[in-house]
């Protein structure tokens, strides 16, 4: 049998690295493409470079002409787009090139599979940000979306042209709408791994202080691995469609950071109001404080997800409970030189 060929978009980022590893176990050939960089992008990636069934190329999102050409010359059977400015926060920085990688760019891939070949299957990384501020404790495919920001709204266009796309011109497109999800590989500048990067450290007596803005929004995390099993079956079904995946638990950034502290054994106590709010360790020194350079312009204040559907026509099913992560990230921390 004819091996199955797939081409991913964000190859490089912490999803990438996992849905790569995936499917290259299913035996897949795996084309990722990477976009130039001053540094080397492909540190999360590095132990399958040499391997004979993965390929790298070039290409980036807001060049039309490379995404036609890759796909054209690759001929894939399936594409998985994880390619995306991704940071909500920086988005308000930088709204142009976020709308342009993460609704145009997404449209460019979808008109080249539409003038190439409509058998390809397409998936695309939709977000829980496409909610944002919302009436809904819980979260589902039935709830509208009111984005609070540039990232957030590029995604909402991304979600619908996909969906226009499938209709239209009876592509196999389908979209994920993923809820928070985090590993080892984390971004470094994600509340997450910024809260269990400082917390170590300071543990280690390397850093004095964790600097933080809102710690009273509420997010549905997951984990990565969990997530990109989701994404590999949303293209496996018969029929297109799109699904909310979720742990359908959540918490807020004052109670990771609590998880966090007791994970590594680090005594804390809140103190304080607002902006002034502080923790401190045993011998009151402070270790937590606000700065309201992390605040942003607009906040989605929580984030929970109903993934019933996800269970009931995938079968999914999340395999790591919050600590079991939390363990995760704090242990690959703790193992840095
Ligand atoms: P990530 O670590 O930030 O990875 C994003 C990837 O996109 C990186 O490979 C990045 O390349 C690439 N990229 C950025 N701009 C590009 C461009 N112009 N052309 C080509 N590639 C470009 O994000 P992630 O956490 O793996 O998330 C994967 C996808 O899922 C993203 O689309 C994200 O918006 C979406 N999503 C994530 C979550 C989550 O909680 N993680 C939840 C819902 C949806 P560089 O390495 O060169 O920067
Ligand atoms: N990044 C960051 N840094 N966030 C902070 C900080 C900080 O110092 N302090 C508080 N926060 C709050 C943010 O205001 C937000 O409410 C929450 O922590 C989570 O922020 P992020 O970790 O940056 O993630 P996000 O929820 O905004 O976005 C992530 O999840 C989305 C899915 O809901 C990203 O992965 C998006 O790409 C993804 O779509």
């Amino acid at each position: 049998m004819n091996k199955k060929i797939a081409i991913i978009f964000g190859v490089t980022g912490q999803d990438g690295y996992y849905l790569t590893k995936l499917l290259l176990e299913k035996k897949y050939i795996v084309h990722g493409v990477k976009r130039r960089s001053s540094s080397v992008p492909t540190k999360r990636i590095s132990s399958f470079l040499n391997q004979k069934n993965f390929i790298i190329h070039y290409g980036d999102l807001t060049d039309t002409s490379s995404i036609y050409n890759l796909i054209n010359t690759i001929k894939p059977d399936e594409i998985y787009n994880l390619a995306a400015q991704s940071h909500v926060g920086v988005s308000f920085y930088t709204p142009i090139f976020t709308a342009n990688v993460n609704a145009i760019g997404v449209l460019a891939i979808l008109e080249a599979i539409r003038s190439i070949n409509n058998k390809i299957k397409f998936y695309q990384a939709g977000t829980s940000e496409m909610f944002g501020k919302t009436d809904h404790k819980i979260q589902s495919e039935k709830t509208n979306f009111n984005p609070q920001s540039p990232y957030g709204a590029a995604k909402v266009f991304a979600h619908q042209i996909t969906q226009n796309y499938r209709d239209a011109y009876k592509i196999f497109a389908s979209n994920g709408i993923l809820f928070n999800h985090e590993s080892p590989l984390r971004g470094d500048n994600f509340v997450t791994k910024k809260i269990v990067n400082s917390l170590t450290n300071i543990k280690k007596g390397k850093q004095k202080k964790l600097v933080l803005g809102n710690l009273y929004s509420r997010r549905d995390w997951g984990h990565a691995a969990d997530y990109v099993d989701a994404i590999y079956k949303i293209l496996q079904q018969k029929k297109p469609g799109d699904y909310v995946i979720a742990t359908g638990k959540d918490c807020t950034i004052k109670e990771f950071v609590n998880k966090t502290a007791k994970i590594i054994n680090l005594k804390i106590k809140w103190k304080g109001k607002g902006l002034n709010e502080i923790a401190v360790d045993e011998n009151n020194k402070t270790v937590v404080c606000i700065d309201k350079k992390y605040f942003r312009p607009l906040e989605v204040d929580y984030l929970k997800g109903d993934a019933s559907k996800a269970k009931k026509y995938l079968k999914w099913k999340t395999n790591h409970t919050l600590d079991d992560l939390i363990k995760e990230m704090v242990q690959y921390e703790l193992e840095l030189p």
